[in-house]
């Protein structure tokens, strides 16, 4: 039985992806070698500095960030204001970032750290998989190296974005479909799970308790949880990317299916749509073992008691 967990998080903070790093930190079964920024919620230079801003906060400026894809590969960038702001990140009050990112792009950075010899790396990908696709096209030997690609994104069923698809795969469509045919060993967690997930009002008002990570998670909490009330009526707001990461630290909190996957890189109405041959109706290459069912009760009490801890 393995110890530890070696893990890259690639991201693009964004509220959950912030929340997804604390767990990540937070839990002795992960061995988190450091952040890659991706564009997506808001510009590569606000998401690298949120980054930095989320470890600055809980005293890990040690860890290394290091800036990836500024644009996704062929669609014109976009951000993702109206989830996370105008810094990406608004609502709790963070001081500006202590440091740059280090001075090597994420690609470099991964590919290297994927082939120290070391030991193997689970990549948790919780933004649009620009930077793993580019990866895989300066690295190609990533693809037998690295051990696994836990993705937050897409969704068996209704999107997020547009009625088709969920934000990171509809960002990025071409990264998807690259990462998606490659032949790396890939978990889908998609809203089909994350929005059976919900952070409440009483784990905000738990955390906010719960030392300096609490707080700046309740905070956090508080400006995305508007959003989804405003937005799908809810009293609560999925964590999707922290469902991501959750699923390393204890695979059990998911239930996944081996499926083919295929990503529609085509015009705007289905642009992004994971397509999910869940029940094997076609000759799909079984590419991806995607979350079909949730403990969102484990999930979220892990959540709690793991941000408590740091
Ligand atoms: O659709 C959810 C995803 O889009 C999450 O990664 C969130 O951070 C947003 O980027
Ligand atoms: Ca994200």
């Amino acid at each position: 039985m393995r110890t530890v967990t070696r893990v890259i998080h690639d991201c693009d903070p964004g509220h959950d992806d912030a929340i997804a790093l604390l767990l990540g930190l937070a839990s002795p079964e992960l061995d988190l070698l450091g952040a890659s920024t991706v564009a997506g919620n808001q510009s590569l230079e606000l998401t690298t500095s949120n980054a930095i801003r989320v470890l600055d906060h809980v005293g890990r400026a040690d860890l290394p960030v290091c800036a990836g894809a500024a644009r996704p590969l062929v669609r014109e960038p976009v951000t993702n204001v109206s989830g996370h702001g105008e810094s990406g990140l608004d609502g709790p009050d963070l001081p500006p970032p202590s440091r740059s990112p280090e001075p090597v792009h994420a690609v470099d950075w991964l590919g290297r750290a994927i082939s120290d010899g070391v030991g193997p790396v689970t990549l948790v990908a919780t933004g649009p998989l620009t930077n793993v696709a580019l990866l895989l096209a300066r690295y190609p030997e990533v693809e037998r190296q690295l051990e696994r690609v836990v993705v937050m994104g897409g969704a068996i069923g209704e999107g997020n974005v547009t009625p088709a698809a969920e934000f990171n795969i509809w960002a990025d469509p071409e990264a998807a479909a690259r990462v998606f045919e490659s032949g790396l060993d890939i978990t889908m967690v998609g809203l089909d799970v994350t929005y059976r997930a919900l952070m409440t009002p009483a784990h905000a008002d738990e955390l906010r308790g719960d030392g300096r990570a609490g707080r700046l998670v309740a905070d956090l909490y508080e400006f995305y949880s508007r959003v989804h009330r405003r937005r799908f009526g809810r009293n609560g707001a999925p964590v999707h990317d922290a469902v991501a990461m959750a699923h390393v630290i204890d695979p059990t909190l998911l239930d996944t299916q081996l499926c083919g996957v295929k990503i529609d890189t085509g015009p705007e109405l289905s642009r992004g749509r994971t397509n999910v041959d869940r029940w094997g109706r076609l000759d799909w290459r079984p590419n991806c073992h995607v979350a079909v069912e949730i403990d969102a009760a484990r999930f979220l009490d892990l959540l709690v008691r793991r941000i408590a801890r740091l």
